[in-house]
């Protein structure tokens, strides 16, 4: 069984590694609310649903954008993603730090989304079967938004998914934005027990 990297039960005597995660998200998210987009990490229901629109029959990578401490990384694993399949791209250098400690077998990069698919074919992943993203859409720019969501959708290519939550009640890849980039998109589950309560979106490629 692995270790979960947020809830585990903390040790008695000194500051666990799960709660120093936590700690540091929350310091994170305070010093720059707009850059991590929330004050608390995803519950492990939500992390589960998300992990769950994964599928592992279909060729290529998974992609996880925005792992923050890691609990959407270990419900990867959990479902079965053999970690040589599995890529983590976290922007924040702590909460990289953060990710890298908790699973030295993976392959996690600080980086930015908005340079996916460079950073892909930098590290030779050509085919992507599912990016799992966390990013905070809500709070972007719009044209951040749009050029993210833009490599999402390139890197997928034709048969790939993407699986994206969200706080808010619409569809976090708006539908002009669905069509520019031939997506369709439906709503799989809604998270009540997360704090917000989240939407779990899932995206493929609309079939000619
Ligand atoms: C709402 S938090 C989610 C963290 C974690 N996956 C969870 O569910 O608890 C969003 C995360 O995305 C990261 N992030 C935001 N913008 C990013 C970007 N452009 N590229 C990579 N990571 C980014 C933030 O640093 C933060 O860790």
């Amino acid at each position: 069984m692995l270790k979960d990297p947020i809830e585990a039960p903390a040790a008695k005597t000194s500051r666990s590694k799960p709660s120093r995660s936590r700690h540091h998200f929350v310091i994170a998210a305070l010093r720059s609310p707009m850059k991590i987009g929330g004050f608390l990490p995803s519950s492990r229901g939500l992390a589960r649903a998300m992990a769950a629109g994964v599928d592992l029959k279909r060729p290529g990578h998974v992609v996880e954008l925005g792992a923050g401490t890691g609990v959407v990384t270990h419900a990867l694993l959990q479902a079965h993603v053999p970690a040589e399949r599995l890529v983590v791209l976290e922007r924040d250098e702590r909460l990289h730090e953060i990710i890298c400690g908790h699973f030295p077998q993976l392959n996690v990069l600080q980086a930015d989304a908005i340079e996916l698919d460079t950073v892909l074919e930098k590290i030779g992943v050509t085919k992507v079967c599912a990016v799992v993203s966390s990013l905070p859409f809500l709070v972007m720019p719009e044209p951040v938004r749009n050029a993210i969501q833009a490599q999402m959708a390139k890197v997928i290519g034709d048969n790939g998914v993407i699986v994206q939550f969200t706080y808010g009640p619409k569809s976090p890849i708006l539908p002009a934005q669905m069509k520019a980039l031939h997506l369709e998109g439906k709503r799989m589950k809604l998270v009540i027990g997360n704090v917000p309560p989240a939407h779990v979106w899932l995206y493929s490629r609309i079939k000619a």
